[in-house]
């Protein structure tokens, strides 16, 4: 059934995926602390006892979006995220001075999306409202499970009730919000999955992701798995929980339109979507990542990951820039695999050949098809099939071999 969602939304995919050729720029700002640690996530982020100093931080944050904007000048911003950590324990006047100094730098288009991520521990009403009075037009919320004995287990601060009362804050302030939820965990069976998220589908309104339980290395989550004291779905289980996840969401009219995120077909993450599409992005403040195309080069950015070392360069240099390398012909073709073939409208084969300067090999194109992995769409793109998706990194490796 899933199979037949994704093959009727065939000319809807081609429509806005020749949309998604119009040149797009994000702005990604990092903000890398949180109340506590959750034993699963290796996200740049940090525990601090003592207080943030928050203005220091948005001088340093200021001083980054000017440095990286005389290199990257006359661009209009079309997506802003607020990703972390937890920027949801930044005051809004901080989200304030932030969308100012992006707004000094560079022309920011009127309907821009402004995203900001929030863990359920720190919402309240009046904080969001002051986010949607600074610029914020759309809240990502971490709510990860349903069910209080997981969320425990998850080492998360909030009961389930906790999260959905942030749930109904966020609709009642943004009218766009998503949530996010962890599945494939231990012990987790389709049908206790499929009850979960269907309550969530009755929370939703037009997007959420659904992330796969992953074993990060060097967490304690990675310790528990390595002493047997955690056991993750096996293959065909966790395969299992992905077609239950297709179903129930497209059968909601929140299809898959990225390997872990659905949404109502027009209200995906545009700033996502920039990642995706391969456009260019800013990164901006501690450990994010950027992509810049300057001088027909494009640039793969990254900054100093301890927040209090960032500082301390962008005080005395005014970037926190560790890398900044120019991507190879190669590598820049194998990231737009890896990144568009996650979408399921996919990419265009010729941008492709333009970026590598060859055509991918229609041998293995053909031999992935006819083991049902890939498809072409009718207007000549190339997208991974349902079956092909939990095989991605293989379908991919294949392809840019
Ligand atoms: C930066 S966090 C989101 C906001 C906020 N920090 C929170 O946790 O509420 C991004 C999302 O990544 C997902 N995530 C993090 N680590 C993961 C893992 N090991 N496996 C699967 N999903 C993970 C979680 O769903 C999380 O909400
Ligand atoms: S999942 Fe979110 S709240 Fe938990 S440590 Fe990672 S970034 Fe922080």
């Amino acid at each position: 059934m899933a199979d037949r969602v994704l093959a009727n939304q065939d000319f809807a995919d081609d429509a806005s995926a020749e949309k998604g050729d119009a040149p797009q720029f994000g702005v990604y700002i990092h903000w890398p602390f949180c109340l506590s640690k959750c034993p699963y996530c290796d996200f740049n982020s940090h525990v601090r006892r003592a207080e943030i100093d928050e203005s220091r931080f948005v001088r340093a944050f200021a001083a980054e979006i000017a440095a990286t904007a005389a290199r990257m000048p006359g661009r209009t911003v079309s997506t802003i995220f607020f990703g972390g950590g937890t920027p949801s324990l930044m005051q809004p006047a901080t989200v304030g001075a932030i969308l100012e100094a992006i707004a000094r730098h560079w022309r920011v288009a009127p309907d821009a999306e402004v995203t900001l991520e929030a863990n359920p521990t720190s919402v309240e009403a009046a904080r969001f409202r002051g986010y949607r009075s600074a610029g914020v037009n759309r809240v990502s919320l971490g709510v990860q499970a349903l069910d209080d004995r997981v969320l425990k287990e998850l080492g998360r601060l909030h009961s389930a009730r906790e999260a959905i009362d942030a749930v109904h804050i966020a609709r009642s302030v943004f009218e766009r919000y998503s949530f996010d939820l962890i599945y494939a965990r231990p012990q987790q069976t389709p049908q206790e999955w499929a009850g979960e998220l269907k309550e969530a589908l009755s929370e939703a309104s037009e997007h959420l992701s659904l992330y796969q339980l992953t074993i990060e290395a060097d967490t304690p989550f990675a310790a528990l798995h390595a002493a047997g004291k955690l056991k993750v779905p096996d293959d065909d289980d966790a395969r299992a929980l992905y077609d239950t996840t297709q179903e129930i969401c497209a059968a909601h009219g929140l299809p898959a339109y990225e390997i872990s995120n659905h949404a109502r077909p027009g209200a995906e993450c545009r700033h996502n979507l920039v990642y995706w599409r391969m456009h260019e992005y800013a990164g901006i403040g501690p450990g994010a990542h950027g992509r810049l195309d300057i001088d027909h080069e494009r640039h793969a950015t990254a900054t100093e990951k301890r927040p209090e070392a960032w500082l301390t360069r962008v005080e005395n240099q005014g970037h926190g820039l560790i890398t900044d390398e120019v991507l190879t012909r190669e590598e820049t073709a194998d990231e737009f695999l890896l990144m568009g073939l996650r979408l399921a409208e996919g990419i265009d084969p010729q941008r492709y050949a333009a970026l590598a300067g060859r055509a991918l090999d229609a041998a293995r194109i053909a031999a992935l098809r006819d083991n049902g992995l890939v498809e072409m769409t009718s207007s000549g793109r190339l997208r991974v099939s349902m079956p092909g998706f939990p095989v991605l990194d293989a379908v991919v490796a294949d392809l840019a071999a």
